[in-house]
Parts: C-alpha cells; sequence; structure tokens
C-alpha cells in the first residue's frame, strides 16, 4: 500500500521545506518535491500545513498496576489516544516488584502491550539489587532491545533505588552500553514530610505539594548527577519539575557532563494553583509527582527547552479515574499519583511553545521526537520525516483548533489537566507505519497493530 502526503511543509528538527512524502508499506521512501505516486495511491493533501516526525513520548505508564490499583488507560486505550494527538511511539516503563526477576516483569509487560495500537518500547526500571539483577540487565541489553534503565529514587517501601543499587545499576548499565535514568525525588525526606503532615492532621491534597518541595527533587537530581558523574555514565532525568532540578542540569552539562533532562506538558503549563481547589475530586485529579509548581518554575522550564538545558518532553501519562483517586480521600499519601495527557502533549506544547514564539516548528519537532528518538537509540528509524525512516507522520494543521476536555478525549480516566483549554494548532492527520489512523477527529486506531521497537546498545555488548 502506498500514500502520498502532498503539498505540505515537511519539518524536521533540522531545517523545514516544501516536499510531498511518500510511504510505502511501513516505511518513507521518498521526500521531494512533485513526486510520482504508484497508481492508486492513498492521497492525503497538506497544502498549508507541516507534516511532521510523529510524537515520541518518552514516559507513559500504561496498564501500569501502581499504589494499590492499576491506571485506567490499557496500552490499546492509551496508545489510541497517543495517534489522535499525533504522537506514534510511546515509551513505556517495565516496573518489576522489588525480588521480581526482571525478565519475568519484562514478559509481562510485553504481554500487556501486545493490544498497543501504536508503536511502543520500554525502559526497565531496577527497583532492587541482586546478581541475577545484574546478570539480567545483560539479557535484556543483548536479546530483547533495551537500552535504558529507570531508577526511582522516591517511593520508599515500594519501589525506591537506594544509592548502592544507583551506584551498581548506573555502572552496570555503562558497561552494557545503555542509558540510566532517574525519578530524582528524595524519597526519604517525602515519606518525612508525608508522616509530619499527616500528625497536624492536614490530609487533604493540598498536602501533596507540601511534601514535594522543590529542595526534595534538587537533592536527588544533584545526587543522581554527582554519581554518573564519578562513575562517568551518562543519565537522563525524568519529569524535571523545578529550576533547582534544572540549575543541575545545566551546571553539570557545562563541566562536560553527559545529562538530559525531560520536561511534561503538564509541568510546563499547569500551576501550583490546583492543589488548592476545594474539589478534592479535582485537586486529587493533579496529584502526581513532583507534583505542579510555580510559574516561576514553569518559565525555567520553557527556558530550559529553548535553551538546550532540556531535550525532550513527555507526559508520564498515568491515568486514574475519580473512583480511583478517592483512595485518598482523608490521607493525601494514598491517593495514586499520575495525570494523563498523551493525547494532548503535542497541541498543548505547540500552542504555548510555538504559537508564542518561544520554539521554532524544527525546535518543536526536536523536543517532541527528534531528540527522544537520538537519546534512546532509535533514530533516524524514528524522530525524522526522510526516506528510510518509519512511515509515523503526523500532518499538523496550525490554523486548526480544538478545546481540550474529558468528555470529548479518547484516553480514560474521565479527568483532563488541560482541561477547557483551546489549543490552536492539532493533528488533522496521523499517520502510523504508513496507515492514516486519525484524521480530523476520527480516530481509526487498531488494536495490536503496535509493534515493539528494539532500541540498540550504545556499543557492541558483549557477552557476561
Ligand atoms: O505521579 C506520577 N508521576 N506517577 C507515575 C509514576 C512516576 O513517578 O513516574
Ligand atoms: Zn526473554
Ligand atoms: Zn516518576
Ligand atoms: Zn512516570
Amino acid at each position: 500500500m502506498s500514500l502520498i502526503i502532498r503539498g505540505g511543509t515537511v519539518v524536521n528538527a533540522d531545517r523545514a521545506f516544501r516536499a510531498d512524502v511518500l510511504c510505502d508499506g511501513d516505511r518513507i521512501v521518498a521526500v521531494g518535491d512533485s513526486l510520482e505516486a504508484p497508481a492508486g495511491a492513498q492521497v492525503i493533501d497538506a497544502s498549508g500545513q507541516y507534516v511532521m516526525p510523529g510524537g515520541i513520548d518518552p514516559h507513559t505508564h500504561m496498564n501500569l498496576p501502581f499504589m494499590g490499583t492499576v491506571t485506567a488507560d490499557d496500552f490499546f486505550t492509551g496508545t489510541a489516544a497517543g495517534l489522535a494527538g499525533g504522537t506514534t511511539t510511546i515509551i513505556d516503563f517495565v516496573i518489576p516488584n522489588p525480588q521480581q526477576p526482571l525478565l519475568e516483569a519484562y514478559h509481562q509487560w510485553r504481554g500487556w502491550a501486545a493490544k498497543a495500537a501504536g508503536d511502543y518500547t520500554f525502559h526497565v526500571a531496577i527497583t532492587w539489587w541482586s546478581d541475577r539483577v545484574h546478570e539480567e540487565m545483560g539479557v535484556l541489553v543483548r536479546d530483547h532491545g533495551v537500552n535504558s534503565f529507570k531508577h526511582f529514587m522516591a517511593y520508599k517501601n515500594a519501589i525506591m533505588a537506594d544509592d548502592e543499587t544507583l551506584v551498581k545499576s548506573f555502572r552496570r548499565s555503562l558497561e552494557l552500553g545503555a542509558i540510566p535514568t532517574v525519578h530524582a525525588e528524595n524519597g526519604e525526606l517525602v515519606y518525612q514530610l508525608q508522616r509530619d503532615l499527616l500528625a497536624r492532621g492536614i490530609t487533604g491534597p493540598s498536602a501533596h505539594p507540601l511534601s514535594r518541595p522543590p529542595a526534595v527533587e534538587a537533592e536527588a537530581a544533584n545526587r543522581a548527577i554527582a554519581i554518573a558523574g564519578v562513575l562517568e555514565t551518562p543519565l537522563y532525568i525524568v519529569h524535571v519539575s523545578c529550576k533547582e532540578s534544572l540549575d543541575a542540569i545545566t551546571r553539570a552539562r557545562a563541566a562536560g557532563q553527559r545529562v538530559y533532562g525531560e520536561a511534561l506538558a503538564g509541568h510546563l503549563i499547569i500551576d501550583d494553583s490546583v492543589y488548592q481547589n476545594p474539589d478534592f475530586d479535582f485537586a486529587a485529579g493533579h496529584v502526581m509527582s513532583p507534583p505542579f509548581r510555580s510559574k516561576e518554575h514553569q518559565r525555567a522550564l520553557w527556558q530550559g527547552l529553548r535553551g538546550g538545558n532540556l531535550h525532550t518532553t513527555a507526559t508520564d501519562h498515568c491515568t486514574f479515574c475519580a473512583e480511583q483517586k478517592a483512595a485518598g480521600r482523608d490521607d493525601f499519601t494514598k491517593i495514586p499519583n499520575g495525570c494523563g495527557g498523551v493525547e494532548d502533549r503535542m497541541a498543548v506544547i505547540w500552542d504555548e511553545g510555538v504559537n508564542s514564539g518561544l520554539l521554532t516548528p524544527s525546535e518543536f519537532v526536536k523536543v517532541t521526537s527528534a531528540n527522544a528518538a537520538q537519546i534512546f537509540n532509535i533514530y533516524p528509524r524514528k524522530g525524522v520525516v526522510q526516506a528510510g525512516a518509519d512511515a509515523d507522520v503526523v500532518v499538523w494543521d496550525p490554523a486548526g483548533t480544538r478545546t481540550i476536555s474529558a468528555k470529548t478525549q479518547f484516553a480514560k480516566g474521565g479527568f483532563n489537566v488541560f482541561e477547557g483549554r483551546t489549543v490552536k494548532g492539532i493533528p488533522s492527520t496521523t499517520v502510523a507505519a504508513g496507515k492514516v489512523v486519525f484524521h480530523r477527529g476520527e480516530l481509526m486506531a487498531v488494536e495490536g497493530a503496535g509493534r515493539h521497537v528494539d532500541r540498540p546498545a550504545f556499543k557492541p555488548v558483549s557477552a557476561s
């Protein structure tokens, strides 16, 4: 099956230019002026529109068992929602229970992901340490297309990695040619601050940000950067939410360390006033970690993105419905942490970033796909519109508008942190693996059509 996207402006990370894009099967086969299409090719008119690489969301949690429940979106509904928003690939997380073998967890997640409608690949979390973990990290890199390992420095008494685990796992990652990543929050401090707040009778969602102030995040970011610096490993810090963490990244990079930072669409746009809302469902709907911050931190994150010290944008898509959030009605520490966004990331970042002049369209491509593809080693298969790349393309209508609402979204959970926001600049068509999966509001996602994307190690992998 051939498909041609005619008359648009192709936007890649390095430049924008007028060109047609011809796809054959699941590949882009030509990008150029006035291309000839085979007879019978499907034609998409992109005149007046941009043609960009499909978005890569490097941080999602579909079907995640977490805090006593399981996220509302599974791999089908979550990836389908992504396709509706122009995101064609997600990087999700295998999170073994402490003591669970990594490979067992990995295969569990691969089973859940088989129903995905869009492409997917996995970071694997290191939640405990043993010789077996050391060995299975090698198997994952060698045989299962994993090149990144995640470490939660928060969530004490659950999945938190202590310093011994961080050091041993970072060192093993380096040996394997994989990149360590961290959720940077000091889990011990969070735990103690939570206990203090509960003891003072402060039990509602407004306590959530008080238990996780910026310094708690910055301590962990600095610690992870120091460990990576000593061991000479690269480091990717997920959901950087505050100026202090960004400053730590900026300093490390200026000193020659290879440290990457991720910003969440939510952290860029939503501020911490949401936690003061007296409506429990509303405030709890925004409970995620790290929490939303003040506008001052948001400004810093935008500057970090533009200035090149933050590299990717993600969502941490992790949806829970009101009934699930209600588990923490009397104790904010029991509110399942997480918010959605996979459907809205591209549009809200375009609207706030490109329409305001903060980002150019090419910078938008960098932070929504190309940088993630490069950092996680799937470039140029993903993250660029060029011959030989996967036919994952979003046709972007800069004049199109949409008012975001949980009532009309494809994602589950019945809540949207961007509720009521009207965005200008939306996908008109999403092409995934050469097939039109979304067109002008109509979603044609197919359960099971997504493919696992193997991510090669950053160096040849030895046998041990
Ligand atoms: O609150 C969040 N972010 N939930 C998902 C798990 C994580 O920490 O990324
Ligand atoms: Zn296996
Ligand atoms: Zn996290
Ligand atoms: Zn997460």
